[in-house]
């Protein structure tokens, strides 16, 4: 969101970002992006890991059918992804744990870093439309990059699935503030100024 009144900071180049600028911007799709993709590859539903048979166990069953269905059960389980960091290998929840980590730094360090590093100037190829709708995009984006860490955090420290929708319902936030963003700057003589 460029300075519409004054020209950038004192030492900020007279077009486009600095380098540390675009350095963390692309970072930070890179990082949204990876996580993106593992959320919707998570699998943490254990139910899934009753082995056929399961429904059988009871009175009709012997002992060591029991402990063979326990035994898969337990294997299946210990398959799953969770956020036990310290156990186990690295998988997906952890994998989606760290990215979420990164994100929420990154969130809070970009805000900071602007204010030290000052913006340039608007684009001239950007009405007044549309650098309104750009600054409040920004702003949302910006903040979204805190909450949904956040609402994902929240949901695995409380360890309750009620959470969910808070997490859902920010990262969708986050998608409609995105479209907002690439509206007003997925354009050759826009995208230029953060390359
Ligand atoms: C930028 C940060 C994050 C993004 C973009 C993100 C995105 C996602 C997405 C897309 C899903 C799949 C939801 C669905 O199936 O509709 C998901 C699920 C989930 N996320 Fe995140 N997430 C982020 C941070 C975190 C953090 C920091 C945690 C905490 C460890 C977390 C915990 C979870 C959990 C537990 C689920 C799975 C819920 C379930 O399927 O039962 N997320 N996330
Ligand atoms: C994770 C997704 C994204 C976030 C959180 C994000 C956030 C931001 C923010 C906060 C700014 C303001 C400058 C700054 O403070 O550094 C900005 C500028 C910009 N972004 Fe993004 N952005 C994202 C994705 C994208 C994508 C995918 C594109 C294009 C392919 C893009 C293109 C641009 C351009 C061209 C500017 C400079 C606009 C201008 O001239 O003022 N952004 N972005």
């Amino acid at each position: 969101m460029p300075d519409s009144t004054a020209p950038a900071g004192p030492a900020a180049p007279a077009r486009g970002y600095r380098g540390s600028q675009k350095l963390l911007h692309w970072f930070t799709v890179l990082a949204v992006a990876a996580q993106f993709t593992v959320g919707y590859n998570l699998d943490l539903d254990d139910e899934d890991c009753d082995p056929p048979g399961e429904d059988l166990s009871g009175g009709d069953t012997s002992d060591a059918f029991e402990d063979r269905l326990d035994r898969l059960e337990d294997q299946c389980e210990a398959r799953a992804d969770d956020y036990d960091l310290l156990g186990g290998g690295f998988d997906l929840a952890e994998l989606h744990l760290v990215l979420g980590l990164t994100v929420l730094a990154l969130g809070v360090v970009r805000p900071l870093w602007r204010r030290v590093a000052g913006l340039p100037p608007w684009s001239e190829h950007l009405s007044t439309g549309q650098r309104r709708l750009a600054t409040w995009t920004e702003r949302a984006l910006m903040l979204l990059l805190v909450v949904v860490p956040l609402s994902g955090l929240v949901l695995v420290g409380t360890g309750d699935d009620d959470w969910l929708p808070l997490h859902v319902g920010a990262h969708i936030a986050f998608f409609v503030a995105l479209a907002a963003h690439l509206s007003t700057n997925l354009r050759p003589a826009v995208l230029r100024r953060m390359l």
